[in-house]
C-alpha cells in the first residue's frame, strides 16, 4: 500500500526529506511503557500520523493513524476485543490491518485496511521500519545485550532538526575536541560501512568508543572511560523536514544502576553543547577537508540510503 511513485509529487515536495521520500530505517514511535495494555498513542511521522497500540498478545502494532472511512484520527479510538476500533463509527481493526467489523453489518470494502509498519520493541522503545517488509535489524548499543546491562529509555520531545543531520555528530569526530572539549578523543581508521549501518572502533591507552550508527536516525556507543563501561543510543523520528522526535537510551552493566544518573548527566551535557548547533544550523554538504573524510562518507551513505514515503 506504500507509494513511492509521482502520483504523490506534491506531497513529496512538502513533506519527505530527500524528495522520494523518508529513509528506509527504524524509527521509534513511543516509549514501550507507555504503550500500557489497552492504551493508544497517536504521533506525527514521517509528514502523517501513525497510532501505535498493543494486540492481545502484547505485540505493539503501528499502523496509519487515518481511518479509511472519513479519515478521524484512530489516536482517538480504542482497543476492544484486540482490535482498534474508530472512535467515528466504530469501524474494528485488526492487528494486521484488515477491518474486521463494520456495525451496520454493511460489506467490508476490500480496501478498508490500513498500512501496517513492521514493528518492534527493544531498548524500552517501540519502533517501526520505514516500509512494507524491514531491510534490516533494528538499533542495537555496541557490546551490550538487553539480558546483560541496566537501562532506561527517554523521550526528548520535538526537535527542530533533521535525525540524519544530528546522527552526522556520531562521526564527526572533530566536534568532540572542539564542541565538546574532549581532547583526548581521536579518530577511528575506517568506518565499517554495510547496508543499512555503520560501525567503528576507536581505542587509546585513555578510553574506548565503540560507536553503530543504525539507519540514518541512530547513533549508540559504547563507552569505557576511566575504566567505566557506559551505553549510549541517540535517535529520533522525522514529524516533517527539519522536525523531528527525540529519544535516547542509556545503560551500564548489570549491577551498576547506580551509575545510571551520571550517564544521564553526560547524555544531558552532550545533547546540551550540541542543541544551539543543530537547533540553528542550516546543513550543506560544504566544504569537506582531509580531516572530514568519515563525515564524507556518512553524507554518501545518506544520499544513497534507500527511501519508501509511507500511505500519507
Ligand atoms: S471515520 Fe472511522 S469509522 Fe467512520
Ligand atoms: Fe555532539
Amino acid at each position: 500500500m506504500g507509494v513511492v511513485s509521482s502520483k504523490n509529487s506534491l506531497a513529496k515536495e512538502q513533506l519527505s526529506e530527500t524528495g522520494a521520500g523518508f529513509h528506509r530505517s527504524w524509527y521509534p514511535v513511543c516509549l514501550a511503557a507507555a504503550l500500557e495494555p489497552q492504551a493508544v498513542i497517536g504521533r506525527d511521522f514521517l509528514g502523517t500520523r501513525v497510532v501505535a497500540w498493543r494486540d492481545a498478545s502484547g505485540t505493539p502494532v503501528v499502523q496509519t493513524a487515518w481511518c479509511p472511512h472519513l479519515g478521524a484520527d484512530l489516536s482517538l479510538g480504542k482497543v476492544v476485543e484486540g482490535r482498534l476500533r474508530c472512535p467515528y463509527h466504530h469501524w474494528s481493526f485488526e492487528s494486521g490491518g484488515a477491518c474486521a467489523h463494520i456495525p451496520t453489518g454493511d460489506k467490508i470494502p476490500s480496501a478498508a485496511r490500513l498500512f501496517s509498519y513492521p514493528t518492534a520493541e527493544a531498548w524500552g522503545i517501540v519502533w517501526a521500519f520505514n516500509g512494507e517488509r524491514p531491510d534490516f535489524a533494528p538499533p542495537i548499543l555496541p557490546d551490550a545485550e538487553e539480558g546483560a546491562v541496566e537501562f532506561q529509555a527517554f523521550e526528548r520531545g520535538e526537535r527542530p532538526w533533521d535525525t540524519w543531520v544530528a546522527v552526522s555528530n556520531g562521526v564527526d569526530f572533530q566536534h568532540l575536541r572542539t564542541l565538546h572539549g574532549m581532547p583526548l578523543t581521536t579518530m577511528p581508521e575506517e568506518l565499517d560501512v554495510e547496508p543499512g549501518a555503520i560501525g567503528f572502533k576507536v581505542e587509546s591507552p585513555h578510553h574506548l568508543q565503540h560507536g553503530r550508527i543504525t539507519g540514518t536516525n541512530t547513533f549508540a556507543q559504547h563507552l569505557r572511560l576511566g575504566g567505566m563501561d557506559m551505553f549510549q543510543m541517540f535517535t529520533g523520528a522525522p514529524i516533517a523536514p527539519r522536525r523531528s522526535n527525540g529519544f535516547f537510551v542509556i545503560a551500564v552493566p548489570k549491577g551498576q544502576g547506580k551509575r545510571l544518573p551520571e550517564v544521564r548527566a553526560m547524555v544531558e551535557r552532550l545533547n546540551e553543547e550540541d542543541a544551539p548547533v543543530l537547533n540553528t544550523i542550516r546543513f550543506r554538504r560544504g566544504l569537506l577537508t582531509a580531516s572530514d573524510r568519515h563525515l564524507a562518507r556518512y553524507f554518501k551513505y545518506v544520499e544513497e540510503f534507500p527511501t519508501f514515503l509511507p500511505p500519507l
